[in-house]
Parts: structure tokens; sequence; C-alpha cells
């Protein structure tokens, strides 16, 4: 059983997660491809969207494939955001747009006093939704962590302004900016999000498997679950915790040369979509976060974060055993 948010029909309760420099069109569709009933784009700059940034402008790339997908934005003042939302509304074939009110970066939350900063100001996020709302036909969520920090968890006060300024669902991330990435999501903070609004409540934070999505849903009563880190190097894991939600608790883990032909189908996306030298570059990262927990792997690690050229990259992958 799935989920709505708007008229958008979500074939499962699994969502993944805006990860930037990670979830672009390749990574989308191999999420999707794998399981995840649907996907959101990494944070682009409303700014650089409007400023017409050549860079900002090819991260709106997506196929049809990838749907339903959620492109996020983010930015601080009210009249770019609304801006670049109207932008992604006409121009995008994305089915949503989504607010970024998490990120705990420095250049994110501080310099530009977007993201998370915009929890410490309710009154705001109201405006920046209701205007944003008003003006875009596609549906508008937001995403949102628990606070700023251990003394202004206000994640029920922000969503109860997001709902009421016409959002169509909120995915939170159970924890505050302070903990940046550390300690344990919150699950109480979902629940009582999930008790104050009536729009669907996406729930996100430390999903690694089954068990731990099967937790948050029951616990929290979320409509859907958000899987960011857990993803890297395993699209796999949509099909796993699907199964696992529908009875099935056996993980069938893929082989190692399954693992090799997706690295593979991976990085000749990537380089389609980007050229040599930035997909080459960007699958670096990724590679040793496929190999994660194969052992003897370390070599091929080795060279995968060295390579240059889509020849040395698949020369390393395919002459691994
Ligand atoms: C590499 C990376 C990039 C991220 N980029 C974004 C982003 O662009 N927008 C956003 O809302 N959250 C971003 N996040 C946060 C994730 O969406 C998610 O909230 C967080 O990782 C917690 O979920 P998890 O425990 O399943 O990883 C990012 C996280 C990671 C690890």
């Amino acid at each position: 059983m799935g989920f709505k948010i708007g008229n958008i029909e979500v074939n499962n309760k699994l969502v993944l997660a805006p990860m930037a420099g990670v979830s672009n069109s390749p990574f989308r569709l191999l999420a999707r491809n794998h399981g995840a009933g649907m996907v959101y784009a990494e944070m682009i700059s409303d700014k650089g969207l409007i400023y017409k940034n050549e860079k900002t402008i090819q991260m709106l790339f997506m196929t049809d494939d990838e749907k339903p997908m959620i492109q996020q934005i983010f930015g601080s003042d009210l009249d770019t955001m609304v801006e670049a939302a109207i932008y992604i509304d006409k121009f995008s074939n994305c089915d949503a747009i989504d607010i970024n009110m998490g990120c705990p970066v420095p250049k994110v939350a501080i310099k530009a006093q977007a993201g998370a900063a915009l929890m410490k100001h309710p009154a705001r996020i109201y405006d920046i939704v209701y205007e944003i709302s008003r003006r875009v036909s596609k549906p508008l969520t937001v995403k949102i962590r628990s606070g700023w920090d251990d003394d202004s968890v206000n994640a029920v006060e922000v969503a109860k302004e997001i709902e009421r300024a016409g959002a169509s669902a909120i995915t939170v991330h159970a924890r505050t900016r302070a903990q940046g990435y550390s300690g344990k999501a919150d699950l109480d903070v979902i629940k009582a999000v999930k008790e104050a609004v009536s729009i669907p409540v996406i729930g996100n934070g430390d999903i690694v498997d089954g068990p731990s999505a099967k937790r948050m849903l029951d616990y929290t009563g979320c409509d859907a679950v958000m899987i960011g880190r857990a993803a890297l190097g395993n699209p796999w894991i949509f099909k796993e915790i699907d199964a696992y939600l529908n009875g099935d608790p056996e993980v069938i883990r893929p082989t190692v040369d399954e693992i090799k032909t997706l690295m593979l189908e991976h990085l000749y996306d990537l380089v389609k979509l980007k050229g040599e030298k930035l997909g080459v570059l960007e699958m670096r990262s990724h590679g040793p976060w496929y190999l994660k927990g194969i052992d003897n792997a370390t070599s091929l690690r080795k060279e995968l974060v060295r390579a240059k050229t889509v020849k040395e990259y698949e020369d390393a992958v395919h002459a691994f055993e």
C-alpha cells in the first residue's frame, strides 16, 4: 500500500532522500528501478536558478522514468524563492516542489540563512509556504528538522504553520540542526508532527533496513519513510525494505557481479549527463559505497578513487572478481 501527496499517487511507502551531489537523474532512476516509490532531487539554489546559472539549470535535468519526482529548492528570500518555484512549476516536468528547511551546512544555514536556519522563524516559514503554494500549480512540500537545537525543538509548531500555509506534505528529519548527523533520529518528534497535522508526513532519519523502516512507520504513524545514506551504493535497499514490509524478512543481497554491473550502468549514465571528467569524478565517491562490506575490495576501492577516465574505471571494475 502506498500513499498520496496532492494528486500524486505513490505506489509504496519508500522515498529516496534529496542528497546534494548524489540525488541527480541517474541515481534517482536507479532508486526508482530498485523499488523506491518516489524520489527527491538534490537541492538547488533559488538564486542560481533565477539568475540562470548554467550549472543550476543543468541540475533540473530529469527523465519521465523517475516520476514521481520532487524537485527541492533552498533559499531565504521570499521573492527569489517564489520566483524560483514559479520557474520550476513552468519549466520542470517534476511532480511537486519541495522547500529545504533542514540543511545544516554552514554555507547554507549560516551564510545564506537558508535550510535549517528557517526553523528559527516560523512566521517567515508561513509566508514562504503561503506565497509559493498559491502561485504554483504543482503540490508544494517542505522538509524540516526537529528544530534548530535542543532548546528550540519546534517541529510541531513549524509543521502546523506549513500545513496552514497550504503545503501538501511534510518530511521530518528528526534531528536538530545542532546535531547535524550525530545522535539518533527522535521518533517521538515524527509521531508528534503526525498527530498535529492532517497532510501526509514522511519520516526520515537512520533507516537502514526493513526493521528500522517498520519501527518508524509503526511507532510514529507516518505515511511514508525517506531513506538517504543507506541508499548510497545500495539502491537495492528499497526492494529489501518493501519486501520486509510485505512480510518477507529474507534479505537477498546482490551478487558481486550485479554490483559491478550496476556500478558501470551508474558510471555510463553519469558520464552521459555530465561528461567524462565530472562523471568519473562523481563515481569516485560512489565506488567505495558500492563496495562496502565486500571482502578483498581494498585495492579496487583505491583504484576507483583515483580513476580519471571511463576506461580506467571500467578496467578496474572488470578486473575484480
Ligand atoms: C550527502 C548528503 C547530501 C544531502 N543533501 C541534502 C539536500 O540536498 N537536501 C536535503 O533536504 N537534505 C539533504 N541531506 C539530508 C538527507 O536528505 C536526510 O535528511 C539525512 O541524510 C537523514 O536521512 P538518513 O539517515 O536516511 O541518511 C543530505 C544528506 C547527505 C548524506
